[in-house]
């Protein structure tokens, strides 16, 4: 079962000034911007006691979040992710009719750990990535 929120990921159509408004609306402690053209991202993290927000652009042509950006201009929550001990026993207690992403094979994630995505129409119209912890 999930044992967490990891992060909230939402994308933005200027990080810099959304760092800002975190940093300065909510006085959240922000990291640097920082640049990962493996994920077609740049990201910057809002580190809240117990979860992360990940604040996304699209870097890069083939940015899997440019379509994302392209349907919603002013931005948005992009996905949610959960804590899980050990994701094959999420793949096993999940009945069928829940699909995942990119053929239900792990691939490692922003955050350097396992992932696994749900289909966003599967899980009620949010997109869920699972992260091993
Ligand atoms: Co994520």
């Amino acid at each position: 079962m999930i044992s967490g929120l990891a992060h909230i990921a939402i994308v933005v159509p200027d990080l810099s000034k959304a760092a800002y408004l975190y940093k300065n609306i909510f006085g959240a402690e922000i990291s640097d911007q920082l640049d990962l053209p493996e994920h077609g991202v740049s990201i910057i993290k809002v580190n809240l006691p117990g979860c992360l927000i990940e604040l996304l652009h699209p870097l890069g042509p083939q940015s899997p979040i440019q379509k994302f950006l392209d349907k919603n201009p002013d931005g948005g929550m992009h996905h949610l992710c959960f804590n899980v001990n050990d994701l094959s026993i999420i793949k096993n207690a999940t009945q069928d009719k829940i699909r995942y992403l990119n053929g239900g094979n792990p691939k490692i994630g922003m955050e350097g750990k396992p992932v696994l995505f749900i289909h966003p129409k599967d899980m009620c119209g949010t997109l869920v990535e699972l992260e091993e912890h």
